[in-house]
């Protein structure tokens, strides 16, 4: 496995392998790598040739007083668990190779980064597209694999890619969870034993409402009411949002039909956490 810091040796090797023929596949990410970010790895071992893994925590998508700083960083154990992954190059450069001078260039998806996320963390998405955009241009991958854990940045990700024409093709892996049902995220570290307890309620509210749109409950808000009864039992738990929305186009639904997301965001103790579930509503 080779290991690069700069841009141009990025270019180089893969160069190189796109010589032998065969895919390319990046997996980007912010390192402190899971299980999670494995099962994305594996895909991508499993359908390409070449698999590159980025490892940098991009300062463009964090907002004054969030974790930037102290987001985990353990660089060592990620490269062996890119090694042991079957990763062919890790991409881990400084903050000074990915933006050398002020940036000027920002894409941004419009529309889709106004709710849920959005609405909260403004100008993130811009960070995450436009390292993202960076990322496809110095790799130029056939394949990018994205987790359904963040929906909403994949969905936005592959709406950058369709709207820009850029030539790749995104895919999205399934959430990988523990066994109590908790989302894995490397922001899980910072809980405690008892918060991550109190988390297993995230995944439960999400249940509840698959359950009732089973049932064929179609009122959104009822089923948001029970979703909010669930996570307020835990009153470590300060909700964020709990919504439903069309799987698509992101907007508020009053009456389920078709293909929802049914997304949660919450903060336990010095955590922001989130989780989702598709749900396809009978007609
Ligand atoms: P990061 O949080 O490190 O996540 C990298 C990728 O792993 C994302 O696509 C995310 O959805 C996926 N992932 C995280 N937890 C997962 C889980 N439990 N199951 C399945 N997939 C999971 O997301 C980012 O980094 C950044 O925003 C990035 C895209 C790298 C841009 O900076």
């Amino acid at each position: 496995m080779e290991v690069a810091e700069t841009i141009e040796s990025v270019r180089s090797l893969v160069k190189a392998a796109r010589a032998k023929g065969g895919k390319i596949g990046l997996v980007p990410t912010m390192g402190a790598l899971h299980i999670g970010h494995i099962s994305l790895i594996e895909a991508a071992v499993k359908d390409c040739d070449f698999v590159v893994v980025s490892i940098f925590v991009n300062p463009t998508q964090f907002g004054p007083g969030e974790d930037f700083e102290k987001y985990p960083r353990p660089l060592d154990a990620d490269l062996q668990v890119c090694r042991k992954a079957g990763v062919h190059l890790v991409f881990a450069p400084t903050p000074e190779q990915m933006y050398p001078a002020e940036n000027l260039a920002w894409v941004n998806v419009e529309k889709l980064t106004e709710p849920l996320c959005g609405r909260a963390r403004p100008g993130h998405f811009r960070g995450v597209t436009t390292v993202c955009a960076k990322l496809f241009n110095i790799v130029a991958p056939d394949f990018a694999y994205f987790g359904q854990k963040d929906a909403q940045q994949a969905i936005v990700v592959r709406r950058m890619v369709a709207d820009l024409n850029m030539p790749l093709e995104i895919v999205i892996c399934p959430t990988v969870r523990e066994p109590g049902g908790l989302a894995i995220s490397s922001r899980n570290q910072y809980l405690t034993e008892q918060q991550k307890k109190d988390a297993t309620n995230i995944y439960k509210s999400l249940q509840q409402c698959r359950r009732m749109i089973d049932a064929g409950i179609k009122e959104s808000r009822k089923i948001i009411a029970e979703m909010r009864k669930i996570l307020q039992q835990v009153p470590s738990i300060e909700i964020e949002y709990v919504s439903i929305v069309d799987a698509e186009t992101l907007e508020s639904i009053e009456k389920i039909s078709g293909k929802v997301l049914a997304a949660v965001a919450v903060r336990i103790g010095p955590a922001r956490l989130i989780d989702n579930i598709l749900v396809d509503a009978k007609k």
